[in-house]
Parts: structure tokens; sequence; C-alpha cells
């Protein structure tokens, strides 16, 4: 007997976008966007053209580049919004627009100013329209979780007899729990007389923690697609983590009874990613990808493990692509066992990137005595922040005791020349801080700072993030190094050049062109 596929609709790059302090660029929403191709999602939701301009031409690079999954575009129920979407969907293989209106008596008296049939003669107009343009037309009741039920199974009957091929159940607020949700969408299938004709999809929010959980019981009940973030981002407390809905119908499939056409091998990479690009650190007992959900403690446990791995391991860390942390290279390693390790590990580069790679590869191996691939994959990630360049840093010295004020030197590169600035400061980090805000030529306003290592040991390669913010936009950046100075120096240089491409900086304070 077939065993039937949950379709899953990805809304990292729209829903987690909106996650407070995440701002990605094109480039970074496209990486992710290829990710999630190769993790094999089946619907990507792209973002919301209308929004902005940099979310249009963002949906419409993905559209143009990322083949495979469905590409969506989100619209309100209006003509404007989803002129937009059909604008920036052009060139998608497989457009989808996905088009929303709230149907809670909450929302409709006080947001909308909207009767109940205002409303669905709205959606079921939206939908129709969008229909001229595109055969894959998403229709979702905002706060359908908090909306009268026999007007949502009203509003649904009449969008599908609309066209619309997906209808979704979204719990807006994070309100409901798993058994209430479940007997809303059993609910639904038994009151929308044409119901077979449309996927059943929901979309959880993580208020009350229970966002994994209701997807899950929404699936009991006979939902077809799930809409999920990687690592969870998304407004507030985010949105169904996709990696644990995921590995939970992997790993208790004689339960749930269906299938998913996701890679496993590639989660850990798109988390990794996710995190890297967005700056929110997973923490370290999150579930599936957090750094500790396969580190085994106690001692009971090790022994168990080692004996039989299943005595405490129901999911395999290769299952979602993290290797056993094997010393694979050192100093002496060649360019071909450097580049078969990184295909092993699932990156897919052109030789100009390996190259540039190799020659950091190298330079690290010179410092550590033993690279792992947990080393490799942040070389990798590192590599991707690093556009674009408007700084770089080429030179760094510090000089810091208990006793003495620290100063550091630095020396930045940039198209228009080298400027070199020393600074002193409350310790080494403030230091180099401020010696890189002299060199860059304007203030800096700081907004967070972290530091962690990569991999375990005295010689662990450390990784900072740091978010700078301008006009009340955050921006974050990121450093790589063994020596944990010039990785908070890097990341602050990082996070100055991402906030640099976004606003600009006046002509006359950029220092090199002084120099
Ligand atoms: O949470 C929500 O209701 C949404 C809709 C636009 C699907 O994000
Ligand atoms: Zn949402």
């Amino acid at each position: 007997m077939d065993i039937p596929v949950i379709k899953i609709f990805d809304t990292t790059l729209r829903d987690g976008e909106q996650t407070p302090g995440v701002c990605l660029e094109v480039g970074e929403k496209l990486e992710i966007a290829q990710a999630l191709a190769k993790l094999r999602v089946d619907v990507i939701e792209a973002g919301f053209p209308i929004a902005s301009p940099g979310d249009f031409t963002a949906v419409s690079q993905i559209a143009a580049k990322v083949k495979g999954p469905a590409i969506a575009g989100l619209a309100r129920a209006g003509q404007k919004d989803i002129d937009a979407a059909v604008n920036a969907l052009k060139q998608a293989e497989r457009p989808r627009i996905h088009t929303f209106i709230a149907t809670s008596d909450i929302h409709l008296e006080y947001k909308l100013k909207m009767t109940r049939e205002q409303v669905l003669a709205r959606a079921e107009e939206a939908v129709r329209y969008a229909k001229r343009f595109v055969e894959d037309v998403e229709f979702s009741a905002e706060d359908a979780s908090r909306s009268d039920w026999e007007y949502l199974c009203q509003v649904y009957t009449a969008v599908i007899h609309a066209g619309a091929t997906v209808i979704n159940i979204p719990d807006t607020v994070g309100y409901v729990t798993p058994a209430e949700f479940g007997a809303l969408i059993r609910y639904i299938r038994e009151h929308v007389p044409n119901i077979h004709k449309a996927d059943i999809s929901v979309h959880c929010h993580d208020d009350l923690g229970m966002a994994v959980a209701n997807s899950l019981a929404a699936v009991e009940n006979g939902a077809t697609q799930v809409e999920c973030t990687v690592n969870g981002l998304g407004e507030r407390a985010g949105n169904a983590s996709m990696e644990e809905i995921i590995m939970a119908l992997h790993t208790r499939k004689e339960f749930y009874k269906v299938d998913t056409r996701i890679d496993t091998k590639q989660i850990y990479r798109a988390s990794r990613l996710v995190s890297t690009l967005s700056g929110i650190v997973v923490p370290p007992n999150k579930a599936v990808v957090g750094e500790n959900a396969f580190a085994h403690e106690s001692g009971i446990h090790q022994h168990g493990i080692l004996n039989n791995s299943l005595t405490y391991e129901i999911m395999r860390p290769e299952d979602v692509g993290i290797s056993r942390n094997a010393i694979v290279l050192g100093k002496h390693s060649g360019r071909h066992a450097f580049e078969d390790r990184l295909r092993e590990l699932g990156f897919e580069l052109d030789s100009d990137a390996v190259n540039v790679l190799f020659g950091r590869f190298k330079e690290l191996a010179d410092r550590k005595k033993m690279v792992f691939d947990r080393d490799i994959e942040a070389l990798v990630n590192e590599k991707v922040t690093l556009k674009p360049e408007w700084y770089r840093l080429s030179y760094h010295h510090v000089v810091s005791g208990n006793r003495m004020l620290a100063t550091a030197t630095v020396r930045l590169e940039t198209s228009a020349g080298i400027v070199e600035h020393a600074s002193c400061g409350d310790g080494p980090v403030d230091a180099s801080f401020k010696a890189i805000e002299a060199a860059v030529g304007f203030k800096v306003s700081l907004r967070d700072y972290a530091i962690k290592a990569v991999t375990s040991g005295e010689d662990a390669l450390g990784e900072a993030i740091v978010w700078v913010e301008c006009d009340g936009r955050p921006f974050s950046g990121r450093g790589l190094s063994t020596d944990v100075i010039e990785a908070s120096a890097k990341a602050y240089v990082n996070a100055i050049n991402k906030m640099i491409a976004v606003c600009g900086v006046p002509e006359d304070k950029i220092s090199g062109k002084q120099a």
C-alpha cells in the first residue's frame, strides 16, 4: 500500500524573515532558497512581493533561478497585491499565489472593519482573480483557529469552488491545543463538501510552544501540507520548526503512517546556513539541530550508546547530516582531499569558491592541529556571509593585560585604498571595535555581541556574532578564527559591510577615499 506523502511548505523566507531583528539580503535569500531546494521541500514561500522592492526582487530572483519546488508569493486578498505576486513569479517553473484574509470576528471587527459576508465575497474574488494568472492558488483564512467553525467552512467551500488548490488553516496567534486543532481539521474535512479538490494545509505559530504538536495533530487528522520554517524562525515566538516536524514524521513513521519527500541529510546544513545568515543562534538544547541534540553526558548513557546506539538515540546524527566530528584533514591535506570532503559534506561549489576556501583551510590548518568537519562547514558558511565586502580586515594587533589599558591597531582594505587606526579600550574587543570605527570614519551603533566555540579543544575555532544597527534596522556579522579577538573584529567588519550594503555611507565619511 502506498504511504501518503505530506507536502512541506517552507516559509523561512517570508514568515521566518518576520522574526524580530532578521533582515536578509537578496543574495542571502537566494542562498537559503537553493538549500531548501536541496532539502527537497515541496513549496518555498519566497516573500511578500508588494511589501517592499527588496521582497519583490528576492521573489523574482528565486522564481527565476531556483528549480524543483513550487515558488509561492504572498498577497492580501486584493488585486494590487495579487498583481505584484504575479509579476514577481513570472519566471517560476511552478508559481503559486498565496492569498489571505482574516476570518475571525475579532479581526473582522477591529482590523478589517468588514462583515462576514464582505470577507467571504472578497476571499472568493481574490481566488478567482489569482486563478486568471496561475493554476496553483492557496487561500489562507488568517486567525482560522479563533474563527467560527461553520463560517470557516463556508469560506473554504466558496474558495475551493472559485479554484483554490490549497486551503490553509493558520493558528495565527499560537492559541490552540493539539486536541482542539486536530478536531478542527477533522470538522473541516467533514463539513466542506468539495474538500477532496484541495490540499489541506496548516500553519502554526509557537506562542504557547505547541506549534509542532499542533501541526502533527493536524497530520493525524488529515492535513496534507504543513507550513514551517527552518529553526522555527518567525513572528514573535516563531513558526513550527521544520526539522522537528520532518524528524517526528520520519522517526515515528509507523505511528503517523505518512512520508515526506525531504532529504533529511540536508537538515543540519540548512539549519546552520539559516542561523548564520539570520544571526539567530540555535539554542544548544534545540531538538534535532541543537549542539547537544546528540550529546550524551551521563556515564550510564555513554555506556549504553557504546554498546548499542539505539539505547539512548532515537535518531542517528548522520540522518540529519551531522557528522560525528571525525578528524578529516590536516595541514598536509591537498586540494583534492579538501574538495572531496566538501562534496561529501553536501557542498557543491564552483572551482573559484573551492580555491578561496582551500586558501582559508590552509591558514586554519596551520593554526589548528586537527581540522574537523564542523570547521569546514563553518568556513563555507563564513564565505557566504563575507559578501559583499566593502572593508576587509587585513591586519589586527592587540596589546592587553589585567593592569593596562588595551590597545588595538587595525588595517582595513577598501577598493579606495588602505586605512589604518589604533585605539584604546576597555579590554581587547572594545579596543578593536573602537579602532575599526575610527578606521571607517563613522559611528557604529553596537547592539549585541556573542562568542562561542565551533568545535571543542584548546585550539577550537571561535565564532563571533555581532549585531549593529542603522536607522533602527539590525545587521548581523559573523567572524571565525582560532583567536576569539580576531573573530570578534572580523564579525564587526562583516556587520559593517552588510549595513553599508543597505544603508550606504555618506561619501565624506569613507575614510578610504580620503587616504
Ligand atoms: O500566521 C498567519 O496567519 C500567516 C498567514 C499569512 C498564512 O502567516
Ligand atoms: Zn504566520
